[in-house]
C-alpha cells in the first residue's frame, strides 16, 4: 500500500478499500451521534450559538452569532463577554469540581506534580496578579518561551485572565526566531525559564532570552521591558537587576485571589507564528469567544471525551497550535484531567510512552504520524511490554497519516479495538476542522473523511469548482468557522492576499487533496511552498534566507524531499560564492561546507530547520523568468527520473546538477 519513503502515492490511495467502523459498544455510549451532521446542516448558525451556550460559560450573552460584513475578517459572538482563564479554571471550581486533577506532570527527570483545578486558580490567580504588577494590562502582549512545564500552561491562562495577548514561542527556536517573535507583536513581557530537561540533561533556555532582548544589530532596543523566570533546572543564570524577576518570586507576592477580566468576544487571546511561503514568519491571531467555543466542541466530540472519566494526554508541545488548542484550552475548558511530559519519548528509555500510558491509565491519546513512524521502527516489543488496555480513543495530527502507520497504531497501539481519529486542522483554522467521529464514521486507514458537522469544506479544481468524487485537487473552506484566525498581525493585507485571494472569497489552506469514491477527503500534502517536517511547518523561503545570511552561500534552494520517518525532510542546494569553491573541490571539505551550514540554520531558526542534506551545486534550475523549479529539485532529492525541463530557461542545468552530485559534496545526518 505504500511506497518505501512511508508516503503513499495519489493512485495508491484509492485502492485503500478498508473501513473500521466503530463497535456498537463505542456507538452507544459515543457523545457524538450521527444526527449532529443533520442539526449542522440544518441550521449553522443556530448550531453553533447552542455550542457557545452549553460549552462556555458567558457573562454577557451574546446576539448575534455571525457578522461577516467585514469578510474576509469574521466576527463571531461579537456582543458577548467572557474570560478564557475563567472558562478554562475557575468555573470548574466553582462547580464544586476543584479536586479534580488538572495535570498529570511527568518531568523529563522522572519528578512529578499533581494539579487540581483549585490548586491551577490559585496558581493562576497569582501570576495574573504578578503580571499585573509588571505592569500589563488588557490587550498587552506576552512572549512566552518555556518548557512543557505547568509553568507554562499557567503564564498562558494567566494573560487570558488579565486580557493580556500571549505570544508562545517553541522553546526550540533560536534567540534570533525569538527576537523577530518578539519585534512583531512588540512584547513588553518574556515569561521563560532558566532551562528545562532534555534528553537528560539540563539545556538552558535563559541565554535566548538575553539575547534576544538585548538591542538588534542596528542597536533599536527591544520592546521587552520585563523578563520573569521560572526556576526549573537550578542552574546558573545570568541576571539583568531591574528587568529579570524570579516567577516564584512574583508569585509569592501577588495574592492568592484573582478577578478574571471580563473582555469581548472578539478580544484577542493570542498570536501564534507560523511559517507561510515568504521568508518572514506570519503572526496568526485567534480571539476568545469563537475560538474556545470550537476548541472545545471539537475536543468533546472528536475524541468522546468523558471528563470525570478520561486521561487525556496530547503529546504536542505548547509551542504549537496543537498545544494551544489540545493541551491549555480545549481540554481545561472540559474540565479534563490530562498529562502533561517534559520530556522525549526515548528518554530515559524506548518505552517511556507506554510507560506513562500505563501509569496513569491514559483513555485517550492524541500525537503525530512522526511519532508513530518513529514507534514502528523501534518495534512492537516496546509497546508489547507494558499495560496498553486503558486506551479507547487514538488521534493523529499534523501531516498525512500514511495507511501503514494507521494500521500499526490501531494493532499495536490500540489492540485491534480503539477508533482512531485523523484530524486535519492548521494553526489558522484553530481547531479540528476535518477528521472521523469516533462513534459514528467507518474509519479508513489515512483519510481524514469528513467536515465535522458545523464546518464546510470542499476539494476544488482550479477554477474553484467541486471536483466530483474520485478526483483531486485544493482543499478549501466555504463558510466561516468560529475558531478561525481573525488576521496575521499587524497585517491585514498580507492575511487577504494569503488565504482569500486564489480563489476569491472561499479560503484556501495551501493542501492539496482528493475525494474517494465516496466523497471522503483524503489530504496530499502542501501545494505551496511549506514544507512539513515532523509535523512541523516550515518554509523553504525562510530556510533559503537563513542560508543566504551565510557569507559562503551565494544562492539557495530549498526542497521538502519525502522521508521515512520525518514525513519530509529539508534539502538544501547552494551555491558558493566564488571564493569558497575551491575548498569544496578538494576530496572531503564539502562535508564540512554542509556542517557549517547546518549550524547556521540551528542559530537563525532553530534545530527543527537544519537540513537533513546540503548539496552544494553549480547551477539551479530556473524558468526564464528566474523562479526556481523545485518540483525538479524535488526529483534529484527523492533520487527520481528528473520531470520535464522544456521551461527551464537551461535545460542543461539539470544534468549539471546531477553531474555534480556524483561528487561527495553532500552530507546528512
Ligand atoms: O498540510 C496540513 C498539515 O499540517 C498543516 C498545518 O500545519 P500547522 O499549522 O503547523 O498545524 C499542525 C497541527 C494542526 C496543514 O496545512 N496537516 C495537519 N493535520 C493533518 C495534515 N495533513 C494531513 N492530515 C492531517 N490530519
Amino acid at each position: 500500500m505504500t511506497d518505501t519513503t512511508g508516503t503513499t502515492p495519489l493512485e495508491n490511495l484509492s485502492a485503500e478499500r478498508r473501513a473500521f467502523p466503530p463497535s456498537a459498544e463505542f456507538a452507544a455510549q459515543a457523545n457524538a451521534q450521527a444526527e449532529l451532521y443533520e442539526r449542522a446542516r440544518a441550521d449553522r448558525e443556530g448550531f453553533w450559538a447552542e455550542q457557545a451556550r452549553s460549552l462556555l460559560s458567558w457573562s454577557t450573552d451574546f446576539s448575534e452569532v455571525l457578522d461577516w460584513s467585514g469578510a474576509p475578517v469574521a466576527r463571531w459572538f461579537a456582543d458577548g463577554r467572557l474570560n478564557a482563564c475563567y472558562n478554562a479554571v475557575d468555573r470548574h471550581v466553582e462547580a464544586g469540581r476543584g479536586d479534580r486533577v488538572a495535570l498529570l506532570f511527568e518531568g523529563e527527570p522522572g519528578d512529578t506534580r499533581e494539579i487540581t483545578y483549585a490548586q491551577l486558580l490559585e496558581e493562576v490567580s497569582r501570576a495574573a496578579g504578578a503580571l499585573e504588577a509588571l505592569g500589563l494590562g488588557t490587550g498587552d502582549r506576552v512572549a512566552i518561551y518555556l518548557p512543557l512545564i505547568p509553568e507554562a500552561v499557567v503564564a498562558m491562562l494567566a494573560c487570558a485572565r488579565i486580557g493580556a495577548v500571549h505570544s508562545v514561542v517553541f522553546g526550540g527556536f533560536s534567540a534570533e526566531a525569538l527576537r523577530s517573535r518578539i519585534d512583531d507583536a512588540q512584547a513588553t513581557v518574556v515569561i521563560t525559564a532558566d532551562g528545562g530537561y532534555r534528553r537528560g540533561a539540563p539545556s538552558a533556555l535563559k541565554p535566548a532570552v538575553d539575547e534576544a532582548v538585548g538591542p538588534d544589530d542596528d542597536g533599536t532596543p527591544s520592546p521587552v521591558q520585563k523578563v520573569l523566570v521560572v526556576r526549573r533546572t537550578g542552574q546558573d543564570v545570568a541576571w539583568t537587576e531591574g528587568r529579570d524577576v524570579w516567577w516564584h518570586e512574583a508569585l509569592e507576592a501577588a495574592p492568592a485571589q484573582h478577578t478574571p477580566v471580563d473582555v469581548e468576544a472578539e478580544h484577542p487571546l493570542f498570536i501564534l507564528y507560523t511559517s507561510g511561503t515568504t521568508g518572514k514568519p506570519k503572526g496568526i491571531f485567534h480571539t476568545t469567544g469563537g475560538y474556545l467555543t470550537q476548541t472545545a466542541y471539537t475536543h468533546l466530540n472528536v475524541f468522546d471525551l468523558k471528563p470525570e472519566q478520561d486521561v487525556y494526554w496530547c503529546t504536542a508541545d505548547i509551542g504549537w497550535v496543537t498545544g494551544h488548542s489540545y493541551v491549555v484550552y480545549g481540554p481545561l475548558v472540559n474540565g479534563a484531567t490530562q498529562v502533561l511530559y517534559e520530556g522525549t519519548p526515548d528518554t530515559p528509555h524506548k518505552g517511556r510512552w507506554w510507560e506513562i500510558v500505563a501509569k496513569y491509565g491514559v483513555t485517550i491519546l492524541y500525537t503525530a504520524p512522526t511519532a508513530i513512524r518513529t514507534f514502528m521502527k523501534w518495534g512492537e516489543d516496546v509497546p508489547g511490554q507494558f499495560d496498553l488496555s486503558s486506551l479507547r480513543v487514538l488521534g493523529s495530527v499534523g501531516e498525512p497519516i500514511n495507511p501503514e502507520a494507521w494500521m500499526w497504531y490501531r494493532r499495536v497501539i490500540g489492540a485491534d479495538r480503539t477508533p482512531i481519529v485523523d484530524t486535519w486542522w492548521q494553526t489558522e483554522t484553530g481547531a479540528i476542522m476535518i477528521s472521523p467521529l469516533p462513534g459514528v464514521t467507518a474509519a479508513k486507514p489515512g483519510s481524514a473523511q469528513v467536515p465535522l458537522p458545523g464546518i464546510v469544506a470542499e476539494v476544488v479544481d482550479e477554477e474553484a469548482k467541486p471536483v466530483p468524487d474520485g478526483a483531486g485537487g485544493y482543499l478549501v473552506l466555504s463558510e466561516p468557522w468560529p475558531s478561525m484566525l481573525r488576521g496575521i498581525w499587524g497585517d491585514e493585507q498580507r492575511y487577504k492576499d494569503t488565504y482569500w485571494s486564489r480563489f476569491p472569497g472561499i479560503y484556501f489552506a495551501g493542501d492539496g487533496a482528493k475525494k474517494d469514491d465516496d466523497g471522503d477527503i483524503w489530504l496530499l500534502g502542501r501545494v505551496d511552498d511549506v514544507m512539513n517536517v515532523s509535523g512541523h511547518r516550515l518554509s523553504t523561503a525562510e530556510i533559503e534566507s537563513a542560508l543566504v545570511s551565510h557569507p559562503m552561500v551565494a544562492e539557495a534552494a530549498v526542497v521538502g524531499a519525502s522521508d521515512e520517518t520525518t514525513g519530509q525532510a529539508v534539502v538544501a542546494f547552494v551555491i558558493l560564492r566564488a571564493e569558497h569553491l575551491d575548498k569544496v573541490d578538494e576530496a572531503g571539505e564539502g562535508a564540512d561546507v554542509a556542517a557549517t551550514l547546518r549550524k547556521h540554520v540551528t542559530k537563525e531558526i532553530g534545530p527543527i530547520a537544519k537540513p537533513r542534506t546540503i548539496l552544494v551545486v553549480n547551477e539551479l534550475p530556473k524558468t526564464r523568468s528566474g523562479k526556481i523549479m523545485r518540483r525538479l529539485l524535488r526529483d534529484v532529492a527523492e533520487h527520481r527520473e528528473v520531470g520535464d525541463v522544456t521551461t527551464l530557461a537551461d535545460s542543461s542545468v539539470m544534468a549539471l546538477i546531477a553531474q555534480g552530485l556524483e561528487k561527495p559534496a553532500a552530507s546528512s545526518d
